[in-house]
């Protein structure tokens, strides 16, 4: 890594310069400094944008200390109280109610699920708009994706554990499409549950999986994210390489030190983005029932279908391309063609880097045919969202068809068009006023 390059720290004499040195000689605190920090040189030109992967780490954050004080009084115990309450759900009352602070807690974990997603997707959104995940920066996309794929994982565990009726019955469909594989599936979702139904047993591996294993492997996955990133470096809304414009002194022309311009930028879109949480911690928790859906605020019960089970709304898109497969296929049941099309749809972001074929990375530079592409792909990204939150209905089935095709389009028939479609040339440095 770049950053061994460094010099150690030699010491002006002070008790500070004197600790730091002995430090230093040990564990390369001025390096990691200078290398990720005061001498890494990002384009002068971020925008808005580029806020969202300093905010998606404070998310991860928020939802991890938040997470460490709700586990000291939350059980994942499905078995009923004397007051005939499952206890796991009794718990989550109890820190609503008689734990000091713990309403805030919570619902600044609940949100903060929300919250992440927002600003993953836009954080995607802006790597798809200035083609961040083109070549040098593969890598960084791919474990992105792996990351995206463990956030919704995380997601999904954690929905478990407040043991209420979407709870409970939005696993009971999830857990249940692993039956749609042929011949393995039914012993197969025995196995995720292990019972017949959601139960105890259920309840208890979630919650061991939301605690600690995925968030580890989130944490080590944001990790190689970013040292990623800092191999090659950040890429900016013009799509131009800084790295290929450099003084006599090795400094990128149009880069300037991440600390302390960037680490003071990065403070205002925190200041928003607090601002905006905190009204919705404070002001609506349950955001219209999309944050926390009405129906979870009953126990699970098993015997109680709810009339109509949808996912929270970040699952939606995927769930209405489920949805929307309604042919049985090669004598295989229309469902195990839907798990395929839900899961084919997250993970063909991953394929993004060897798609694209336009010479030039940033939408800035790019042509009328790419642009039409990405605005269809993102106006039934919102359509699929829509309809995976409704009931399902005649026309709901055959407009989630239309989108789940274009959706796919806009990935598959990329090598193509981003190849055809008209492009104006890069410039030689990025544009900054
Ligand atoms: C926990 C989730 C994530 C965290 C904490 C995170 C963090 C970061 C940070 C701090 C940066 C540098 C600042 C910036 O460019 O905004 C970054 C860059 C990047 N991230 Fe993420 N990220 C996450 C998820 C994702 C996902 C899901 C993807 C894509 C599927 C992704 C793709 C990228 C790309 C391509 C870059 C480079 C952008 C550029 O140079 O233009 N990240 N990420």
């Amino acid at each position: 890594m770049a950053n061994t390059n460094f010099e150690k720290y030699k010491s002006d004499g002070s008790l500070g310069g004197n600790l730091l040195e002995w430090v230093d000689a040990r564990f390369p605190v001025t390096a990691l400094w200078k290398g990720h920090l005061s001498e890494y040189y990002a384009p002068k030109n971020f925008n808005f944008w580029y806020f969202f992967g300093s905010l998606a780490l404070l998310v991860l954050v928020i939802q991890i200390v938040t997470g460490i004080f709700l586990v000291m009084h939350y059980k994942p115990d499905a078995s009923l109280n004397a007051a005939g309450i499952p206890v796991a759900f009794a718990s989550v009352e109890y820190i609503m109610r008689d734990v000091p602070w713990g309403w805030l807690v919570r619902y600044m974990h609940s949100t903060g699920a929300s919250a992440f997603f927002i600003v993953v997707y836009l954080h995607m959104f802006r790597g798809m708009l200035y083609g961040s995940y083109r070549k040098p920066r593969e890598l960084i996309w791919v474990f992105g994706v792996l990351i995206f794929l463990m956030l919704m994982a995380e997601a999904f565990f954690g929905y478990l554990l407040p043991w209420g009726q979407m709870s409970f019955w939005g696993a009971q469909v999830i857990v249940n499409l692993f039956s749609a594989i042929p011949l393995i599936g039914e012993p197969l979702s025995i196995w995720v549950r292990g019972d017949f139904v959601i139960g105890d047993a259920t309840l208890n591996r979630f919650f061991s999986f939301h605690v600690i294993a995925i968030p580890l492997v989130l944490v080590g996955l944001v990790v190689a994210h970013l040292m990623a990133l800092h191999e090659v470096g950040s890429n900016n809304p013009d799509g131009v390489e800084i790295k290929n414009k450099k003084d006599e002194k090795g400094i990128p022309l149009d880069g300037i030190p991440f600390h302390p311009y960037y680490t003071v930028k990065d403070i205002v879109g925190v200041v928003v983005f607090l601002m905006v949480f905190s009204v919705v911690v404070f002001f609506t928790p349950e955001g219209g029932g999309y944050f926390l859906e009405y129906n979870n605020f009953f126990p699970a019960d098993p015997l109680k279908t709810p009339p109509h089970i949808a996912p929270v709304w970040y699952f939606t898109p995927y769930y209405s391309v489920l949805r929307a497969m309604v042919w049985n296929f090669f004598g295989v049941d229309a469902k195990f063609w839907g798990v395929v099309g839900m899961g084919a749809s997250v993970l063909v972001f991953a394929f993004l880097p060897w798609l694209d074929r336009s010479p030039v990375k940033s939408i800035r530079y790019r042509g009328p045919i790419y642009k039409s592409f990405l605005t269809a792909f993102v106006i039934c990204f919102f359509v699929l969202g829509y309809l995976g939150t409704q009931p399902p209905s005649y026309w709901g089935e055959k407009v989630s068809q239309v989108c789940t095709v274009i959706y796919f389009a806009f990935f598959l028939l990329m090598p193509w068009y981003s190849k055809i479609d008209k492009y104006k040339p890069e410039p030689e440095r990025v544009t900054w006023k």
